[in-house]
């Protein structure tokens, strides 16, 4: 899919030829005297295009535009939230096997965030899963025209949402293959593939390795599936070698079954969905290659299966962690914390600026937060703030939670120094509580993303997030420090 950001009056407009044209039209539109503007204006005085972001009019062949579908697009007041929501809502009206060119118009002067807003929504709307269908139905739009009046003012916005929509896409593809297409190997083999590109190496470490560096936990958990675990590391280097990097840690259970401490067999499919971590991962650093930005940045993937043979760990065990301390696994299916805590070590090797873990961590941050916004930890209110701040940027949200040192009384053991799960109580907080006890080197946030990270349902199926968030954090530091 090919975006391109053109110039485009209204009159201009009526002249591109296009399978759909969505003409996004704001409360306060001012008509001219050309066509579309007569029957935008027409549409709107006679009350069949209301004033609510979304409202959609579809035309076939209009005598006014050279489009063989027009479809005229309510943003009200313009915000990126309601271009969102009009796109998505025009592209389901213009739902069509022959979209091969669309051009999405914007009726009066965009502004960047509405820009951004609109390239993700064609993408999110047109995205097709195809890897494991015999007979594939991949998408068929090729060619996207972003049309507006002031395209110099959003160009670099508008590249960096063309090359943050890959990023998603290769985030989702990963995030949906199944299990079984989608072993520990394979994910490191799409690390592999994205090295080689601009400023990108890669590492992968296996069972010797892992054990070598003493990552105890790590290994429990993957010790009861016959998938060899992979330890991924993923550079990108476009600053000078002296420029600390930041680091991102993505969870990477490629299977969460539970292990002894199974998961209910309903919608246990899901947990395919548990490296979508690691996938948000993989998908930041295709970003990164295509817009080869002047930072550093290390991703971490610790990746295996939690299953269950002669050999899984079991409730009771302990086992000592890469950083030393020692844990009693009392639920073999709070694993999450039991790989990214020797992620995390392994993380201070680089002496990093900021480590960022990135985890379907709880079903306690489902409950708390629901699907719109990511749970975000950190004892860093700087680091905080820019989370937040390029979520809000990227329409990618989160929102921040607390670590108050008491949530981690529940974290006590008799046999160990810590347990890996708390009390029933403040679950997504006690596991962020159990992270931190690994993080003392360096400055630490962790985004609990298992409400955010994919969809249930009719609609099942990964959202590519937090790459937008990632990304935008990530180009939105400062360079200098
Ligand atoms: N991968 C799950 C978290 C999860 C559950 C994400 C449901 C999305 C939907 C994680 O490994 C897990 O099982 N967590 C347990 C922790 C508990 C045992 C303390 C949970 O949330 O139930
Ligand atoms: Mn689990
Ligand atoms: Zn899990």
């Amino acid at each position: 899919m090919n975006f391109e950001l053109k110039q485009l009056d209204l009159i201009g407009a009526a002249d591109e030829k296009a399978d759909v044209m969505v003409l996004l039209v704001p409360k306060d539109f001012k008509p001219g005297k050309d066509g579309l503007s007569l029957l935008v204006s027409g549409a709107i005085k006679s009350g069949d295009l209301e004033a609510t972001a979304g409202k959609c009019l579809s035309l076939y062949r209009p005598l006014q535009a050279a489009a063989t579908r027009l479809i005229v697009a309510q943003v009200a007041d313009g915000s990126a939230r309601s271009v969102r929501t009009a796109v998505l809502a025009a592209l389901t009206a213009g739902k069509s096997p022959n979209l091969k060119k669309l051009v999405v118009c914007f009726a009066q002067v965009a502004k960047e965030e509405s820009v951004r807003a609109a390239v993700h929504a064609v993408a999110d709307a047109t995205y097709a899963y195809t890897t494991t269908k015999s007979k594939p139905t991949p998408r068929v739009l090729s060619k996207v025209i972003i049309g507006l009046a002031n395209p110099a003012d959003v160009t670099p916005v508008f590249e960096r949402a063309v090359a943050t929509v890959a990023g998603v896409e290769l985030a989702k593809e990963w995030a949906n293959r199944p299990a079984n297409h989608a072993t520990p190997q394979l994910l490191g083999e799409a690390a592999q593939a994205l090295a080689g590109r601009a400023k990108i190496s890669c590492e992968l470490l296996g069972p010797k390795e892992v054990a070598k560096l003493g990552m105890g936990s790590f290994m429990a958990v993957a010790q009861g599936s016959d998938q060899p675990l992979r330890f991924i590391v993923l550079r990108y280097n476009g600053a000078a070698k002296s420029k600390a990097p930041t680091v991102l840690v993505g969870k990477g259970i490629t299977f969460d079954s539970g292990g002894i401490s199974i998961k209910p067999a309903g919608d246990m499919d899901e947990m395919k969905f548990d490296m979508s971590g690691a996938a948000s991962v993989l998908g930041t650093f295709k970003t990164l290659s295509l817009l080869k930005p002047a930072i550093n940045v290390v991703g971490l993937i610790p990746a295996c299966e939690n299953l269950i043979n002669g050999k899984a760990v079991k409730p009771g065990d302990v086992v000592t962690s890469m950083s030393g301390q020692t844990i009693e696994i009392l639920n073999t299916d709070a694993e999450g914390r039991l790989v990214l805590c020797d992620a995390l070590t392994y993380a201070e090797r680089f002496k990093p600026r900021a480590v960022v873990d990135i985890a379907t961590l709880t079903g306690a941050c489902v409950v708390a937060l629901g699907a719109v916004r990511s749970g975000m930890f950190s004892g860093d209110d700087e680091l905080a703030a820019g989370l937040a701040s390029a979520g809000e940027r990227a329409q990618d949200l989160c929102w921040r939670m607390p670590l108050d040192d008491e949530y981690a009384e529940g974290l006590k053991s008799n046999f160990a120094d810590m347990a890996n799960i708390a009390g029933r109580t403040g679950g997504a907080i006690t596991a962020a509580k159990f992270l931190q006890r690994f993080t003392e080197k360096f400055a630490w946030a962790h985004l609990d993303i298992a409400g955010s990270a994919w969809k249930s349902g009719a609609q099942k199926g990964a959202t590519g997030r937090p790459v937008g968030l990632l990304v935008e954090f990530l180009l939105g530091q400062p360079l200098d420090k």
